[in-house]
């Protein structure tokens, strides 16, 4: 993996990022098995709870690319946070969903520079006990 690639990237990307709300910049980039890079932003709504996170936005389009759970290899993150941001909690449940519990993700923030200052978690780290698919399972109707 080229972190300082990917860190570049990302950083470029955010500036796609649409925030009038909250000036907070969020990108994504989502690293496929066949090598694909699929990005995403934040994207805000005057009608908040309508936004959309960078990682939804790029999973979303994993998706409508034909892609599966098991073409993905790793989400890479970057926010406009001081300190490592980590995913909120309804995009830890989407990532439960579409990406493989073992698939890494990769956070970064704006004062990242190298490989050093990237936070290495996997999906499941990131919700374990998930309430998944198969959670579903045993509903008689
Ligand atoms: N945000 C993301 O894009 N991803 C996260 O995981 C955390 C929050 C966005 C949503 C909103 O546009 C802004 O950051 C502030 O919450």
């Amino acid at each position: 993996m080229n972190f300082q690639e990917l860190l570049n990237k990302a950083k470029k990307l955010q500036t796609n990022a649409y925030v009038p709300y909250s000036n907070f910049r969020v990108a994504a980039i989502v690293i496929l098995k066949d090598k694909r890079e699929v990005t995403g932003v934040n994207v805000e709504n005057a009608s908040f709870p309508a936004t959309i996170c960078a990682e939804r936005t790029a999973l979303t389009q994993v998706i409508t690319l034909g892609y599966q759970k098991d073409d993905i290899e790793a989400l890479f993150l970057i926010t406009d946070s001081n300190s490592l941001g980590s995913p909120c909690g309804i995009c830890r449940q989407f990532m439960a969903e579409v990406m493989p519990m073992t698939a890494k993700v990769y956070i970064s923030n704006i004062n990242s520079k190298d490989e050093k200052d990237i936070k290495i978690v996997k999906v499941q780290d990131l919700l374990p006990f998930a309430f998944i698919s198969e959670s579903l399972k045993g509903n008689s109707k």
